[in-house]
């Protein structure tokens, strides 16, 4: 028996329900949903199966996290400010023990020095940042290349 293993949860952390209303310059004037709509087709164009989680509560993100086993092959992860001090979210990655890239719409390396500091180092296969939507795309083949659903 084969199983395919192509299920990816897509998760959203803190003020990415309002991304429309941030700065266009950071992070494109695109909402979420139409992010989301962008990340599913192409998620399809890499035999990929994606889903989609976001919170404003760092508790419920945890939650969330802790069913990711049974939710999903791998995670792709953009967190938000919480990339840079939430402690108790990369305990609860590395937890799940998923694999998992991690994914910024902005160059957080360019930006204030707080956002250098990402609490995932280690724990993810890649970290992506600065190319806008198209470093979802460049993420998921990340995770089509490490679950072998390329070749469907
Ligand atoms: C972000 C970068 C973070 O520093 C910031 O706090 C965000 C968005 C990005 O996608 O560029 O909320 O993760």
């Amino acid at each position: 028996m084969t199983t395919t293993r192509n299920r990816v949860e897509v998760m959203h952390g803190v003020n990415f329900d309002v991304l429309e209303r941030r700065d266009p310059t950071l992070y494109g004037g695109i909402s979420l949903t139409e992010l989301e709509v962008r990340i599913k087709r192409e998620a399809r164009e890499l035999n990929l199966e994606a889903r989609f989680f976001q919170s404003n509560s760092e508790g419920e993100f945890v939650e969330h996290l802790h069913r990711l086993p049974e939710l999903a092959d791998a995670a792709l992860i953009n967190a938000g400010a919480w990339t840079h001090y939430s402690w108790a979210i990369s305990d609860a990655l590395d937890a799940a023990g998923v694999p998992a890239v991690e994914v910024h719409l902005s160059d957080v390396e360019s930006r204030e020095d707080w956002r250098k500091l990402s609490v995932f180092d280690g724990l993810v296969l890649a970290k992506i940042s600065g190319k806008g939507p198209d470093g979802y795309r460049d993420a998921l083949e990340v995770i089509a290349r490490e679950l072998g659903a390329e070749s469907g």
